[in-house]
């Protein structure tokens, strides 16, 4: 029997006023699998993952985590049921060193407030070594960093900090070739450990093919189209993110009347 999802969402509605962002959106995401969730501009990728992170309230529908239904009224409700979610701006100082962005607002200290700087460097230097990347001196500034091991660093630190659902906003739209493949890998590296599910947000269908299991595409808040890495032919992927756009533009023409 196929093991249950790890996490269900079940026609999740998300109006703003008058306008429907989400108009019922299924999807279910399952450990040790990264979800590709594709979608062109204003398919609601972003409102969808808002909603699943506790930053809005869905107006219908449900969320399960483990076959039991949650709700999130913030977002501290969501990461305490392990919901990580790594935003496009990272949430990520570059003038402080990589520690101090791990330990962001949870450093570890003393009875007397005093921070155990050498645990929490030997603990970010264990955790970034876990998914590649080695940082020799983690007192370092971000700023020092490649693209891609920032985003390594937001990565370890949502998993460090109990991410069970790993939710990545278009992790590699901002980055050169060699940094996305980087990215890429780190995916894949924590795919391998088993335990997480993945939710990766991208606009590239290459990306997608590469790391993704499982499939899902957006349009104008709907799902047009899903699928498994095998029942989706490679042509499917291509011709949904095409309808995708094409649907988008349609309307917009049809709304200049
Ligand atoms: N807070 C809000 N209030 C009103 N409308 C909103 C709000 N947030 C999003 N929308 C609308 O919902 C639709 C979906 O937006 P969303 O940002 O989720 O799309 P997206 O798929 O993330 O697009 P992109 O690829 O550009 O990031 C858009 O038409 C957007 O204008
Ligand atoms: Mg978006």
């Amino acid at each position: 029997m196929a093991k249950p999802p790890y996490m269900r969402v079940e026609n999740l509605v998300k109006r703003f006023g008058p306008f429907t962002a989400l108009g019922g959106v299924s999807l279910d995401v399952h450990a040790g699998e990264i979800h590709a969730l594709l979608g062109d501009n204003g398919a609601g990728k972003s409102t969808l993952i808002k909603t699943l992170s506790g930053v809005h309230e869905p107006t219908e529908g449900q969320i399960y985590i483990e076959g039991a239904p949650v709700e999130f009224k913030s977002p501290r409700d969501a990461t305490n049921a392990g919901i990580g979610t790594v935003y496009q701006d990272l949430a990520i100082n570059p003038l402080m060193s990589v520690t101090r962005n791990f330990f962001m607002g949870r450093e570890i200290a003393n009875a007397f407030g005093t921070l155990r700087m050498k645990e929490m460097d030997g603990i970010t230097r264990d955790e970034m070594l876990k998914i590649g990347i080695d940082i020799s001196d983690p007192s370092q500034a971000v700023g020092t960093m490649s693209g891609g091991q920032r985003q390594t660093l937001a990565i370890a630190r949502a998993i460090y900090f109990g991410a069970k659902i790993l939710i990545l906003d278009e992790p590699t739209s901002a980055l050169g070739q060699k940094q996305q493949m980087e990215v890429l890998k780190t995916v894949m590296r924590v795919r391998s450990r088993g335990d997480i599910a993945i939710i990766f947000i991208t606009h590239n269908e290459i990306h997608s093919k590469l790391v993704g299991d499982r499939y899902t595409f957006l349009a104008l808040g709907k799902v047009i189209g899903s699928g498994t890495r095998n029942s989706l032919a490679g042509e499917d992927i291509r011709r949904l993110m095409a309808g995708g756009a094409e649907i988008a533009d349609l309307e917009k023409e049809l709304s200049e009347i």
